[in-house]
């Protein structure tokens, strides 16, 4: 089954889509914990007691050179968490997840834009790959279409690494890449909100409910 994670430090917005969606975990970047104003550390000790214990995390390094992202990714990895340690897809964070998967510590490679950097890092031995999907749409090319050439790419060559699609803005985007069989998506919670709302909905649900009441009155559906 695809992994679905929410793309947020937002602890009440976790809790909300708990209870209506079968979320894997949450993913953050340093952009995201920036913003909440929570630190790692402090985001984490609550998204573990409101997602419990079978929860993935996937957190960023925030060092800039090799050893640097190295030594950090090691110290997310000991974490009391089941942790995937974010790295860009960079010249140096290329580098630096050679040397982190020789000590098995799981990687999500990110800030991918094209599919032969998502492909790069995937020979370089990456768990994750997150391409950017709504960021590439707003440069004026196609984040499906290198999500599609970057999944086919996997599938040709017998590469284990999953796609987790990031950067939504909208449903279309969302469902585009799940069609294509990706191993792992993380929304925002605005696009997901999205994924189960519908204009028409609601006045459904609302004209069952009136026309069973003008027929039973109170009484429930098994009282009938
Ligand atoms: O982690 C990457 C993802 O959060 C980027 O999303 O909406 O900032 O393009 P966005």
């Amino acid at each position: 089954m695809i992994e679905l994670y929410l793309d947020t430090a937002d602890i009440e917005q976790v809790k909300r889509f708990k209870q209506c969606l079968p979320l894997k975990g949450v993913t953050t970047n340093p952009s995201i914990l920036a913003s909440a104003g929570t630190g790692l550390n402090e985001v984490l000790t609550d998204l573990a007691q409101v997602l419990g214990p079978n929860a993935r995390f996937h957190a960023q390094v925030v060092s800039t050179s090799v050893a640097g992202m190295v030594e950090e990714a090691k110290q997310i990895h000991q974490l009391p968490y089941d942790m995937v340690v974010k790295v860009p897809a960079t010249e140096t964070g290329l580098a630096a997840i050679k040397q982190i998967k020789k000590d098995g510590i799981l990687v999500l490679a990110t800030a991918i834009y094209s599919a032969q950097q998502g492909f790069m890092a995937a020979l370089c031995g990456a768990d994750y790959l997150a391409p950017y999907v709504n960021r590439i749409d707003a440069m004026g090319t196609n984040g499906v279409g290198v999500v599609a050439d970057l999944q086919y790419l996997l599938n040709q060559h017998g590469l284990a690494s999953k796609i987790l699609a990031a950067s939504f803005k909208n449903t279309q985007q969302v469902m585009d890449v799940m069609k294509l069989g990706i191993g792992a998506i993380t929304l925002p919670v605005d696009v997901a909100a999205q994924m189960f709302a519908h204009p028409a909905v609601q006045p459904a649900v609302e004209q069952f409910s009136k026309d069973w009441h003008e027929a039973f009155g109170n009484k429930l559906s098994f009282e009938s």
